[in-house]
Parts: structure tokens; sequence; C-alpha cells
């Protein structure tokens, strides 16, 4: 019998390498190796080959686009509607976040019959959840199992629609010398389950532990093969999760779901500009209410903005929530454009609520919090400013210019500033105020006083 032998593994991009590297030669990430035993390959006899199966697209095709509800609206938007049968959803997100939780009130509200295995907790844990989360769905079956070959006869004999799998982490596939949890391991397990999922037309939710980095555990292959990947987060601290879609082949990458976690599950949260509003400090300066579009929604947001003076050579700039390189070009800009003096100034800037924005509309309010902090005046409590900055201090227009305004105005702001570009798509009749500007200087003037 030949003796098994060792590989190493890079967990980042899957690369392989005979003898352990503190390195990747091919991702150059660091510490990234796992050893794996070489598996024996199976005598390679030539079989008789037949054709593939070739057909030309088909455009006339009635097939309606069916999807499976999980009827929990936050969930259904970032997967494009809800699972579509035949495909595998990856869910990854950090120990306790809630993703058992998230799959189980999904799997509660599902219509169809709906098999949850678990290699990760016993069937009274299983249950007490249930129970918790007030759970009386009679489709689902549990089944805690760790063995990929049980859960495919499982899926065989009972033709469930959603197959729930937590997590890829505890499944192992018999024939693999390799112990469960191992990169082999979870990208073969995957494969083969992709594999079920298309062949018996049923969806696939596979939940998947990150590492400390927050990268989903397992090579990079494993996002390649399945078809959507989804990131549940959120701070500890904080009861707000958000379910946020990395990869999707059926949908967009924009949306964002929102919940809040309680005591008897998860709960959406649909206002969700009201919440992340909610602890703002009205009399301060360097506070600025802008709206971010996250998908096809728009959220009101708090900007804030420290400025001091330093006293070292080199002046600190830390972004929370905004992209590090953006507010470097907006405090030159406000240095040219407006004449504030920055270049010996501390900036902090903070997006309210953990959230993080990469959406120029923001640029506005970013430059109008920084502005009031520094020159301490007060920017008004009851507006909310839009606007991209351009490198000739210039505002341009934004997209979903009414989306924006709507919601302004129905969490009762009085003046709204926008791009003067803007002001001609503006159709609607509105109770606010709204206010166009040109560039950043008249923005100014307009929010600060
Ligand atoms: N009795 C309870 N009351 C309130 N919240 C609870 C209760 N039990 C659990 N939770 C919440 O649920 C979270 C754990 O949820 P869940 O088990 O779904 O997480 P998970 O992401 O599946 O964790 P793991 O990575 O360990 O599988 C806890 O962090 C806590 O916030
Ligand atoms: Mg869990």
């Amino acid at each position: 019998m030949a003796k098994n032998r060792i590989k190493y593994i890079c967990s980042n991009c899957g690369h392989e390498e005979l003898r352990w590297m503190g390195k990747c030669p091919s991702c150059e990430s660091w510490n990234t190796f796992s050893e794996e035993l070489i598996e024996e390959k199976k005598s390679s006899k030539k079989k008789n080959i037949g054709e593939g199966s070739i057909s030309k697209l088909d455009f006339e095709s009635q097939q309606i686009e069916r999807r499976i509800k999980t009827n929990i609206e936050e969930f259904d938007r970032v997967l494009g509607g809800g699972l579509m049968p035949g495909s595998v959803v990856l869910i990854g997100g950090d120990p306790g976040i809630g993703k058992s939780t998230l799959v189980m009130q999904a799997a509660s509200r599902i219509e169809s019959p709906v098999l949850y295995v678990t290699g990760e907790e016993s069937a009274n844990q299983i249950n007490l959840r249930a129970k918790r989360l007030k759970v009386q769905s009679q489709q689902i079956s549990v089944m805690t199992e760790t063995d990929l070959d049980l859960i495919i006869n499982a899926i065989e004999n009972h033709s469930p629609e959603v197959v729930i799998v937590d997590s890829i982490q505890t499944t192992y596939r018999p024939d693999l010398d390799n112990a469960a949890g191992t990169i082999t391991q979870i990208r073969e397990c995957t494969a083969e389950l992709m594999q079920r999922a298309k062949k018996k037309h049923c969806a696939i939710i596979i939940i998947g532990h990150v590492t400390k980095d927050g990268a989903i555990a397992g090579p990079k292959v494993l996002e390649h093969i399945v078809d959507t990947v989804l990131q549940f987060e959120g701070e500890r601290s904080h009861s707000y999760r958000i379910l946020r879609a990395q990869k999707n082949r059926f949908g967009s990458t924009n949306e964002i779901g929102i919940f809040e976690m309680h005591e008897d599950g998860l709960r959406e949260v649909k206002n969700a500009s009201e919440i992340f509003l909610s602890e703002r400090e009205k009399e301060i300066t360097g506070s600025v209410v802008t709206s971010s579009m996250e998908g096809s929604r728009p959220i009101l947001l708090e900007v804030q903005a420290l400025v001091t003076p330093s006293s070292y050579g080199n002046p600190q700039r830390v972004a929370t929530g905004f992209d590090y390189r953006r507010l470097s070009i907006l405090l030159a800009v406000l240095e040219k454009r407006a004449n504030l003096r920055l270049s010996a100034q501390n900036v902090f800037l903070n997006i309210a609520g953990g959230i993080r924005i990469d959406e120029p509309a923001v640029d506005l309010a970013v430059c109008c919090a920084i502005a009031s902090n520094y020159s301490d005046k007060y920017a008004d409590n009851n507006t909310v400013v839009i606007g991209e900055v351009g490198l000739g201090g210039e505002v341009r227009s934004v997209g979903n210019i009414e989306k924006r305004i709507q919601e302004a105005s129905k969490l009762g702001f009085k003046k709204i500033i926008i791009p003067n570009n803007n002001i001609k798509s503006v159709n609607g009749k509105y109770q606010i105020e709204i206010v166009p500007v040109e560039n950043i200087l008249s923005a100014l003037n307009r929010v600060l006083n």
C-alpha cells in the first residue's frame, strides 16, 4: 500500500507546495499554509468516452424564473428576490453573530420542505433554539450529521426544496483521509453539494466560519464554486446585524439587509434611517446628515468630524466607515477652494452607526462636517446635505435624487442641499425646501451658521 504523503495548501488562494512556507509565492499572504494529506490517485483506466451535451441558446423559452421565498424581506432582497432552485448560497460570519438564528428563521418561513443538517449542535439544542425563536413550521426536518454521504442520501430520499448545512467546516467526506475542516474537505464537500443542488434542483444554504481576518475559512476557490456569497456582519456590542452580498450570480451585490438581534431572534429593520440617526446629538459642531444609497434604498446617516491642532510634525487623518484616500482629496479641496488651513490639523472622520459608505454622494456632507468643526460653527441640524465634490470645488450631480429627497422629507427634515445639476430631474412636489448649490463655498454658506 502506498504511503500517504503530505502537502501544504495556502488557505487564501489554494496554492499548493510540497514544503511549508511562511509566505505564499502566489498571493504573497503570510502564515496561510496548512498541512494536508495527498490523496492517492484512483487507477486511471481509460473508459469509453461518450459525447457531452451541447445545445443552442434558447431565446424563445417561456420558462419563468421561480424563486423560493424565505419570506424575510431583508433576506430575499439580498438574495435578489429569493433562493434560486439549483443554487448554492454560502453565508459567512463571525462566531456567535447569529448565522444559525438567521437560517432557522428563514427555514420557518419557507413554504416548502426544508432539511436542516447540523454538525455543530445536538437535536436538543436545535429544538431549544426553535422554541426560543417561536418556530412553528411543520416543514422542517432536522438531521444531526457530519458525514456527507449520509447527507447526500437524505437529500436523494427526502427531496427537500431547501437544504441548510450548518456548517461546512464540520462536514466531511469519509473517502478522504483529511480531517474535517481542512481545505481539501471543505472544497470537496462544497463541490459535491453544488453538483447535488444542480441535479436535484434544490437550493442549498451552506454556513461557513470566518478566519480572524474576516475571510470565509477555506481557500478563495470555495467562493468561486458557489453561486452566492453572503456575509453576516455586525458589532457584537451593537444589536444591529447587516447581511451583505459579496458575490451573487442571480442578483445585485449592492443590496444590504438590516436586522436587529433580540431574545426571540432577528427582527427586520425597515426604518434604517431613523435608527442610524437615533443617537444624534443635535447641538454639536462637526455633525452633518447625508443620504447614501444602499442598493435601491436611501439611508440617512450622520457624518461626524473632529478637527484638532496637531502638536507634532505629521497631522493625523483617521477615517472610520469612509475611504481614507477620498478624505485626503476632500481635505486638499477644502484647503485650496475654501481657504481652510487644514494642513496642520488632525482630522478624524466617522460615519455613525458602524456603517461603511463608498458613495461619492456623501462628499459634500464630509466637507461640511469638517468645515463646521474647524470653524466652530453649527451645521443646521434640520438639513440634509448631498453632492459629489470635484477637484475644482464644484458640486457634481448624484443619482436617485428623488428617492433621497423623499426619505429626507419623510423623516421631517426641513431643508436639503442638492447639486445644481440635479434640480432639473426633480419633478415631484415635496414639503422640504430644496436648495441647489453649484460649488463648495456656496454650500458651506448655506449649511453653516
Ligand atoms: N437566550 C438568548 N437571549 C438573547 N439572545 C440570545 C439568546 N441566545 C442566543 N442569543 C443571541 O444569538 C447569538 C448566537 O446566535 P447563533 O447561534 O445563531 O450564532 P452563530 O453565528 O450560528 O454562532 P456559531 O458561530 O457559534 O454557530 C448570540 O450571540 C446572542 O446574541
Ligand atoms: Mg451556529
